[in-house]
């Protein structure tokens, strides 16, 4: 693989252990992957930071590097852990792995990440046009992606983590602009119309796309909460979360029809099919779900006005303490405690224990929907 002067430095050991070990690993990995150079970042966002999730051996990376003196050079977020820091006793966890889990966070927060915990960090920090960024949030990912025309691939956290150290990932995958052409066009024989459509639109797109970009063909203005339930879907079932969107999209000037190998046709039959897969049936709710990926402002706006149709049973929802610090000055979150509501900050109901398992829970989103069952074993009603 091509290297820099610097990037030669860090291999070295110049630059300390720390970035000697991280830039060796993103160098094996990039050459596994046909990379062959690295591209320098301006963000990295590191998924998979719960204890719950990634245990013992997920704090140990973690400590080894921050041991090491390791220091982020770019601008660094983190995404949600296990409870709540205000009020982590709702959520069932020990005193050990409460423990645990603060020590993750303050490795990280050692490192120079902020501590933001949300897997929205583009609110925190709009991407550019054509920046490439090492995120591994794969809803977040994916958003990057679509809205902002940035350059990700779906990265695993450690990898995230180790592009942080050094400022560079490796350059292949959705960094080339030649893989960010759609080779599958997908149209649909309806508009969508919900977060609910939104996010099975994604989920069915991501299985027939078979890891390639894709291009959705749109003449519609989509809300900002459909775009978010689409992204979010599309990353639990392809790895290359890119779909060009017609009237949303920056880069819909990549679709070509000449490079288009395969014309796919959506009806609204073929969204209940995914439907199906994801949902309990004869259950009635126990509890309503709302803020996978973390609510917006704009959407906590909308919820405190109509959040009253759901009024005979408890409601969450989860947002970034980002957002929520806003929503507090607006008294949104006075409006909505005022209505019975609970709203959780730094964590959500997938990489916490706030839902016991078999809670019949009712969410708009597909991606709740899809990994609340596999591993908080919930049943799910999937409705608007
Ligand atoms: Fe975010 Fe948790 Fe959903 S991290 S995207 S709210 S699974």
């Amino acid at each position: 693989m091509f290297l820099t002067r610097e990037e030669e430095k860090i291999l070295n050991g110049e630059k300390g252990e720390a970035a000697r070990l991280a830039i060796k690993t993103i160098i094996k990995v990039g050459e596994a992957l046909g990379a062959n150079r690295l591209v320098e970042i301006k963000h990295a966002h590191v998924s998979g930071i719960s204890y719950l999730n990634i245990g013992d051996p997920g704090l140990e990376f973690i400590e080894h590097l921050s041991n090491l003196g390791a220091k982020i050079r770019v601008f660094g977020t983190i995404n949600p852990l296990a409870f709540d820091l205000d009020s982590p006793k709702e959520f069932n966890i020990s005193e050990e792995e409460y423990r645990k889990q603060l020590r993750i966070i303050n490795a990280l927060k050692k490192m120079g990440f902020y501590p933001t915990f949300t897997c929205t960090p583009y609110y925190i920090r709009k991407p550019g046009l054509g920046e490439h960024l090492a995120w591994g949030e794969s809803s977040a990912v994916a958003y990057a992606n679509i809205v902002y025309g940035a350059r990700t691939n779906k990265e695993g956290g450690p990898i995230a983590l180790l592009a942080a150290i050094i400022g560079r990932t490796y350059y292949s995958g959705l960094h080339l602009i030649e893989n960010r052409i759609p080779r599958i066009y997908f149209k649909t024989l309806f508009k969508v119309s919900n977060t609910v459509e939104a996010g099975l639109l994604g989920y069915y797109i991501g299985k027939m796309s078979k890891g390639k970009t894709s291009y959705l063909e749109n003449t519609i203005q989509w809300r900002e909460s459909w775009i978010k339930a689409f992204a979010a879907a599309i990353g639990t079932t392809s790895d290359n979360p890119l779909t060009i969107i017609g009237n949303i999209s920056p880069e819909t000037k990549l679709y070509n029809k000449d490079y288009i190998e395969e014309r796919i046709t959506i009806t609204k039959e073929e969204l209940k099919e995914a439907y199906y897969e994801l949902v309990d049936r004869n259950v009635n709710e126990n509890i309503v779900f709302f803020g996978c990926p973390h609510l917006g402002l704009e959407e906590l706006r909308e919820l405190a006005l109509s959040i009253d149709r759901y009024y005979d049973k408890p409601i969450i929802l989860s947002t970034s303490r980002y957002v929520y610090a806003k929503a507090l000055e607006e008294g949104i979150i006075r409006k909505l405690g005022e209505k019975g509501v609970k709203i959780i900050k730094d964590t959500c109901p997938i990489v916490s224990r706030i839902f016991q398992a078999d809670v019949v829970v009712k969410t708009n989103s597909v991606k709740a929907s899809f990994y609340l069952k596999r591993l908080r074993k919930v049943k799910i009603l999937l409705d608007n």
